[in-house]
């Protein structure tokens, strides 16, 4: 592979020093530059980073018509004393290949991923002002380029890296429903995939509770529908007597970046942690039986989201999500993991 070209944008004013970072919306505004490289002939070639720019594909591109896309979210921060971060780059770099391999897509190499991460992360670092509250949402994907309509695994991609920025997430507590009928993903399946098909699968049902009220589903499993899964971008979790627990991963949930450290955070707080698999009966039976029950979204995006509301099988249950739910303190130590508060004792934060 041939060190990153860079092409820097020629316009005086870069997009960072009119934007509005105080109100905007999230995921319209790129970045100044993205990152891009070509697979031809077996290899990854012409890495380069160029101003943003649409791209000319052709319409027999295999990626429009057998869903051969996949992509990964993952955020840079600015900690306190300045120094800007990715969160954890390298198991997002797993995932990726994992996805991509499930795809049968051409996997990209580490050195490849974080040489292309780093280098575009210092050239739009701008982009993450000082105050807290706003990260840099850094989305890579892979397509597949090759013009044909055959139905074929592509031999021709496109991998790029686009950055978008985030605002401020308040964690606004969310009202989800149970989902029996409909399925995002079987065993066996590509569930475990971040790949386009996955959520373009997973609108009709999520459409349908949106007209009943409900920001989201909570899936479940394929064969049975007793035991949850995820919801919407978000892995999810409990607290209940005393311990964190969380659906087992499967080939049919993703293996959550934001999952994975906050189990870690939660052992490190002495909290007793279980990944089992986890039936709506079970849920509702503590939510009817009195306890304190908290039930939360984790997720790159909202880091936590807190359930206010879940309905199983018609009945509205309301899980606790009071200012003292551990879920806070849980999303605070990574917070202050990210903003260089604490030390980063599993070295998550990869400075640029
Ligand atoms: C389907 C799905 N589940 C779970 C997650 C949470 O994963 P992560 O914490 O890596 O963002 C996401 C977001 O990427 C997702 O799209």
């Amino acid at each position: 592979m041939n060190t990153i070209k860079i092409e820097k944008t020629e316009s005086k004013e870069s997009g960072w020093e009119t934007f509005n970072f105080k109100s905007f919306q999230f995921g319209e505004t790129p970045t100044d530059h993205f990152f891009l490289a070509e697979f031809k002939n077996g290899k990854w070639v012409n890495p380069r980073i160029e101003p943003f720019h649409s791209l000319t594909i052709s319409p027999f591109a295999l990626c429009f018509h057998y869903g051969q896309t996949v992509f990964e979210g993952m955020k840079a921060f600015r900690q306190d004393d300045g120094k800007v971060h990715i969160f954890r780059p390298k198991k997002h770099h797993k995932r990726f290949n994992r996805s991509l391999e499930r795809m049968c897509m051409p996997e990209i190499e580490e050195e490849l991923f974080l040489n292309a991460l780093e280098k575009l992360i210092q050239l739009e670092q701008h982009w993450i002002p000082k105050e807290e509250g706003v990260s840099l949402y850094i989305r890579p994907f892979i397509i597949a380029t090759e013009p044909r309509l055959g139905v074929k695994i592509a031999n021709e991609y496109l991998f790029c890296i686009t950055c978008t920025p985030m605002g401020l997430y308040y964690p606004k507590p969310v009202r989800v429903k149970v989902e029996t009928d409909y399925v995002r993903a079987a065993e066996g399946g590509a569930g475990y995939a971040k790949c386009g098909g996955n959520y373009g699968a997973a609108f009709f049902a999520t459409k349908k509770a949106n007209e009943q009220g409900f920001d989201q589903v909570i899936w479940t499993d394929a064969k049975t529908h007793e035991f949850i899964e995820e919801s919407g971008t978000m892995n999810l979790m409990l607290f209940m007597d005393n311990k964190l627990v969380t659906p087992k991963l499967s080939s049919s949930i993703l293996d959550g970046v934001t999952r994975s450290s906050i189990l870690q955070i939660a052992k490190d707080l002495g909290i007793q942690v279980e990944e089992r698999p986890v039936s709506w009966k079970e849920l509702k039976e503590q939510l009817e039986s009195g306890n304190r029950v908290e039930l939360f979204g984790v997720g790159t995006a909202a880091v936590i989201s807190p359930i206010s509301c879940v309905q199983i099988q018609e009945v509205d249950y309301f899980p606790y999500i009071e200012n003292d739910a551990v879920m806070y303190r849980l999303k605070k130590e990574l917070d202050n993991i990210r903003r260089g508060r604490t030390t980063d004792k599993y070295h998550w934060n990869h400075f640029i």
